[in-house]
């Protein structure tokens, strides 16, 4: 058992907790044939061999997303969900290019999601900021075109990041967006070292000027980056069942979050796209905990990491502390 409560979501990705009951409610909500038989058979396909096999599913899932109505159902679904697993603050990620590409208006998504925030969020004790991501593998112009018009429609962001497919797609491309992003006093994140290198988290903070690495597991493999990311309080969101499913790591029991733990880097757990990965955040808590045979100083420690790593004031910092 967990004897620190899971409070903060830093790294999840609406998206990805679309359950497989949801999509189907959703398909014949908006008379959408589905290319499986059933939930049965849906959930068959959730073994993935690599990230670019759970993004194919991921974005053929988003189909079923059409009107702001749908993107607040899947909002409204997760928040309920995450206020029994304890969460009490969530940075939420959204993909808004993965929807324009299907011709679905920036307003449905950015009105759906963010309006159940505002709306569902605060009678669950839970506190909210969105991320806008960009996907790494389209054009890096097209990502200040989005952001330009996010910030024309006035979308309440908390900041952005940066997602999809990492190998041969380094961050350094995004540099544009990332200024615009500064520019507007909006935080930024990126993904980096999930399945790329080590070197893609340099670039992420030195050419994006991240706040935040999402993953980073592949820190490890470069000891100068190591030393840096302990000697700058650099956060780690790591997301330990995520990286069992799409291969980054063999099993939960080899997973290198104690070892960077135990070298001083500011990690914390989270869960990427639960509904696809076998976890919320209190499950990954849980599994880790159980699997690494984490102490309560470690636990404790994972959980003091996300609310020191969280975009909030100093007074909610201490509330959720
Ligand atoms: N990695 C990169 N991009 C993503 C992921 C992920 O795990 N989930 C959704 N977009
Ligand atoms: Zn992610």
């Amino acid at each position: 058992m967990i004897d620190t409560p899971p409070a903060v979501e830093l790294h999840v990705h609406v998206e990805g907790t679309l359950e497989p009951e949801l999509i189907t409610e959703l398909a014949a909500r908006n008379g959408i044939a589905l290319p499986y038989r059933d939930i049965e058979d849906l959930r068959a396909r959730y073994a993935f061999h690599d990230l670019a096999d759970f993004l194919a599913l991921y974005y053929a899932n988003m189909a079923v997303l059409r009107t702001a109505d749908d993107f607040a159902a899947m909002t409204r679904a997760y928040l309920r969900r995450a206020a029994a697993g304890g969460v009490r603050h969530v940075e939420l990620f959204v993909d808004p290019q993965a929807h324009l590409v299907r011709g679905v208006p920036l307003a449905a998504v950015v009105d759906g999601v963010a309006g159940a925030l505002a709306d569902d969020a605060p009678g669950l004790g839970i506190t909210t900021g969105l991320i806008a991501c960009f996907l790494r593998d389209r054009p890096p112009a097209e990502a200040v075109d989005v952001l330009r018009a996010l910030l024309a429609a006035d979308a309440p962001l908390l900041g952005i990041g940066l997602d999809s497919a990492e190998v041969g797609h380094p961050p350094g491309g995004f540099a544009e967006v990332f200024a615009l992003a500064a520019e507007a006093g909006l935080h930024r994140v990126a993904h980096a070292g999930e399945e790329g290198p080590a070197a893609y988290v340099t670039e992420a903070l030195d050419v994006l000027g991240v706040e935040r690495i999402d993953h980073g597991i592949r820190s490890l493999d470069d000891p100068e980056l190591v030393d840096r990311l302990v000697r700058d309080a650099v956060p780690l969101t790591v997301c330990p069942l995520s990286n069992v499913r799409l291969r980054c790591t063999p099993d939960l029991r080899d997973h290198p979050l104690a070892t960077m733990l135990h070298r001083g880097l500011r990690v914390s757990v989270h869960s990427d796209d639960p509904a696809y990965f076998g976890g919320y955040v209190d499950d990954n808590h849980r599994a880790v905990a159980a699997a690494l045979g984490l102490t309560r100083d470690d636990q404790a420690r994972l959980a003091h990491h996300a609310v020191d790593a969280a975009f909030v004031s100093a007074e909610r910092a201490a509330e959720l502390h």
